[in-house]
């Protein structure tokens, strides 16, 4: 099987690379297209680079004739190319719309055109917005509340109506809050534990109160690689971790670990239409036949190990990286000047 990966270089794409290669060894072979935005770092896939079943491309999912090039003689795609961070979605980045929804056209275009066999669009739970009790299931309806969720929310209908329309044999998945090695420290998790690491505060979003599912990346990763063989086209698929906690319970969780105290805690204004909670059921999956949940104390002690082995791989990022270091003053600089050591109004 020769499969397109896009976005390979970044903290999911890297770990499903690796996941394909672990459970399909000479099986498979991977071309990797990857723009190298600025949340991707090639040395993610340092051990699988030499293989002689891999292939890197750098190029753009929206750039039809690199596309055209990486997924010649394909039998899959799997799209996790895109921009993901919520809060730069929220300083009006149209990059957003260009890789997330247009770079999605380009690629179904061009797997319309030839006989692809799966096309599995990466999708995100945050298309259905935020629930107050219960859990989303796929048919639930979509309600994207910030920008990023939206282009997502455009890609995943997109990508469905490919099968809808074409026959492109689309599955869509729809996962919840991913952590574990290689993700790029401005996300909750390897934001926070990096900063607890250096004794840098940790900015908690309005009352620290809101509830993600947090979902180990190997269980992510092997859920796709599940799904390449089983996932039937046309159908969406919820991927969760069966791991709900609220922010500051997580936070509590990694200062613990990392033996370092509350007071490096700050609660800073909210995120704009902060969604509440996120909640999903992915019963769907199960009865597919997939089971794979890491318990969420050992998948993060064993993420705070990593950040801890590996800062070869992220203070270069967080040290001598400007835009990283532009993009945290705009971020969190005003927000940490008015922080306080109680928790902020929500919304
Ligand atoms: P990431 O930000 O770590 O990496 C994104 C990767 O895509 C980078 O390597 C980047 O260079 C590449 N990329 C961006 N624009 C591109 C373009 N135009 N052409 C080619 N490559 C491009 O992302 P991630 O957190 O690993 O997320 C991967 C996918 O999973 C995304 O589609 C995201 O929406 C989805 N997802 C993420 C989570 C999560 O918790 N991180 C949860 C559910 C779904
Ligand atoms: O739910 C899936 C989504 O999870 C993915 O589709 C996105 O790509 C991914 O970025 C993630 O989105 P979130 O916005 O949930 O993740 P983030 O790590 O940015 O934030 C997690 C929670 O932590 C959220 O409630 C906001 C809060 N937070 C985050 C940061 C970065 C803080 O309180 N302080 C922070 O500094």
């Amino acid at each position: 099987m020769k499969v397109l990966v896009t976005g390979g270089c970044g903290f999911i794409g890297s770990n499903f690379v690796r996941r394909l290669f672990e459970s399909r060894g000479d099986g498979v072979t991977v071309v990797n297209l990857d723009k190298l935005t600025y949340a991707a770092n090639p040395a993610s896939l340092a051990d699988v680079a030499g293989r002689r079943n891999y292939r890197f491309v750098k190029g753009d999912i929206a750039d039809p004739d690199m596309v055209r090039l990486a997924m010649d003689g394909c039998d899959a795609v799997v799209n996790f190319a895109a921009e993901t961070h919520v809060d730069r979605s929220l300083l009006g980045d149209a990059s957003f719309i260009e890789t997330d929804v247009r770079g999605v056209f380009v690629l179904l275009e061009e797997a319309r055109r030839r006989r692809i066999a799966k096309f599995i669009q990466i999708s995100t739970d945050e298309v259905y917005g935020t629930i107050a009790e219960g859990s989303f299931h796929e048919d639930s309806p979509l309600n994207p509340r910030n920008p990023y969720a939206a282009s997502k929310a455009g890609g995943d209908r997109l990508a469905y109506s490919y099968w809808a329309s074409y026959g492109v044999p689309v599955v869509v998945t729809r996962a919840s809050n991913n952590y574990g090695p290689y993700q790029y420290p401005e996300k909750l998790i390897p934001l926070f534990v990096t900063n607890a690491i250096d004794g840098h505060p940790l900015p908690l979003y309005g009352d620290g109160r809101n509830v993600r599912d947090w979902l180990y990346v190997k269980d992510h990763a092997a859920a796709i690689d599940f799904l390449l063989d089983a996932g039937e086209p046309g159908e969406t698929y919820n991927i969760a971790g069966g791991n709900e906690a609220e922010n500051i319970e997580i936070t509590h969780k990694v200062l613990a670990l990392l033996q370092k105290p509350k007071s490096l805690i700050r609660f800073v204004d909210d995120r704009p239409g902060h969604d509440r909670r996120y909640s999903l059921d992915a019963g769907k999956l199960g009865r597919l036949g997939f089971r794979s949940v890491t318990p969420f104390d050992e998948g993060l002690a064993e993420t705070v190990r990593w950040y801890g082995e590996r800062e070869d791989w992220w203070r270069p990022i967080k040290e001598r990286d400007a835009a990283y270091q532009e993009f945290y003053k705009t971020q969190y600089g005003d927000r940490l000047a008015t922080s306080s050591s109680t928790a902020k109004p929500p919304g």
